[in-house]
């Protein structure tokens, strides 16, 4: 497999980008605060989340679960190594700064708290130790493109699931112990913040040169968590234990496929980006290859893309990003009459898309 590498920006765009680097400086959010942090550290139960466990999740399945997390976010400064090393390839001063200043502090804190949980829950502290010790020793080897677009969309993906992981154990914890619940939707709060971040990064640089869409195809298609390189026995459970911990996975898909329209900008380039995304992953639109759908469209000269991308976010629930713009046309108008053509349409396509993001 080998990934594009031509990567140009006008120097406008780069300017844009130092920017929302220096926006995102001077005002990150609200850090996960080590003094709340702290208190929280020493109320921590884990005995009546461990005897509350959902039967289809063993005691040992959770605390693979909390050992993802913990050795995942241990593993900050091979991660950091990796981006600043790609952003000085292509001389990309704002992802630097960004990742050594900004990113890499709000990550250091993120680990922690799953070392509580864990202690609290009977690991001994020295095994504790030599896992992040041997996680932290791994080589991260990036597989989803060099670039920086390459890896402003593979960080907006692997945010946003790292995310949903934090987010399924706070919920699975709501109860039967608060606090612990409670460290995990404060560094929850910061992947959701980080996944925009790196949204509105791909995004300022695709709106400046939209031929880096194939780019971020190529980091979304290839897409693999670090975890799978780094803790890959740990990771290989994923698919077993996200439905366990209660994972909508239509809801998931859904959700990153707003991510994706909002970076893309309008509803036809999402449809550009999504069908970019299958045809690198070789899926199928309905009975033809996405590829060939991608080239007709194209030799349509793209109105068709805007169809498409209509029914995929109809298929998806979020067919609201579109339908209030149509509703401002009236309902006797011209627009009115093409628009009830429009949705038969729309809806047959819909029906012949079938997408759910799932774990490999
Ligand atoms: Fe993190
Ligand atoms: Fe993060």
């Amino acid at each position: 497999m080998t990934l594009q590498t031509g990567y140009e920006l006008p120097a406008a765009a780069v300017r844009r980008l130092e920017s929302l680097v220096s926006a995102i400086e001077r005002n990150p959010g609200r850090m996960v605060d080590p003094v709340e942090l702290a208190a929280l550290q020493e109320r921590v139960d884990m005995r009546p989340a461990f005897a509350a466990l959902p039967e289809t999740l063993s005691e040992d399945d959770f605390v693979g679960v909390l050992k993802l997390a913990l050795l995942t976010e241990c593993a900050t400064d091979s991660y950091a190594a990796v981006i600043e090393d790609r952003a000085s390839r292509y001389q990309a001063g704002w992802l630097g700064r960004f990742t050594r200043d900004t990113w890499v502090p709000d990550e250091r804190m993120h680990h922690a708290p799953y070392r509580t949980m864990l202690e609290r829950a009977g690991i001994a502290a020295e095994e504790l130790d030599r896992e992040i010790e041997e996680t932290q020793t791994r080589t991260y080897i990036h597989h989803s493109g060099d670039t920086p677009i390459h890896i402003t969309a593979f960080g907006m993906v692997q945010e946003y699931l790292t995310d949903h992981w934090h987010g399924r154990i706070a919920q699975l914890l709501r109860q039967s112990s608060p606090e612990a619940a409670a460290m995990a939707n404060q560094i929850k709060r910061r992947e959701t913040i980080h996944t925009i971040w790196y949204r509105d990064m791909t995004a300022l640089q695709l709106e400046a040169n939209p031929r880096l869409m194939r780019h971020v195809a190529e980091a979304v298609a290839h897409f693999r968590m670090p975890g799978s390189v780094l803790v890959p026995e740990l990771e290989a459970q994923v698919p077993r234990w996200l439905p366990a911990l209660g994972t909508d996975f239509e809801r998931l898909t859904s959700e990153l496929i707003r991510h994706i329209h909002a970076m893309a900008g309008d509803t036809a380039d999402a449809a550009r980006l999504l069908l970019t995304i299958a045809e690198e992953r070789g899926l199928k639109v309905g009975p033809l290859p996405a590829g060939l759908v991608s080239r007709a469209l194209n030799r349509l000269g793209g109105p068709g893309y805007g169809l498409l991308g209509e029914a995929v976010l109809q298929r998806v629930g979020l067919g609201y990003l579109f339908e209030a713009e149509q509703r401002a046309a009236g309902p006797g108008s011209e627009r009115a009459r093409v628009g009830r053509v429009r949705a038969l349409v729309r809806n047959w396509l819909a029906d012949q898309i079938d997408i759910r993001l799932e774990p490999a």
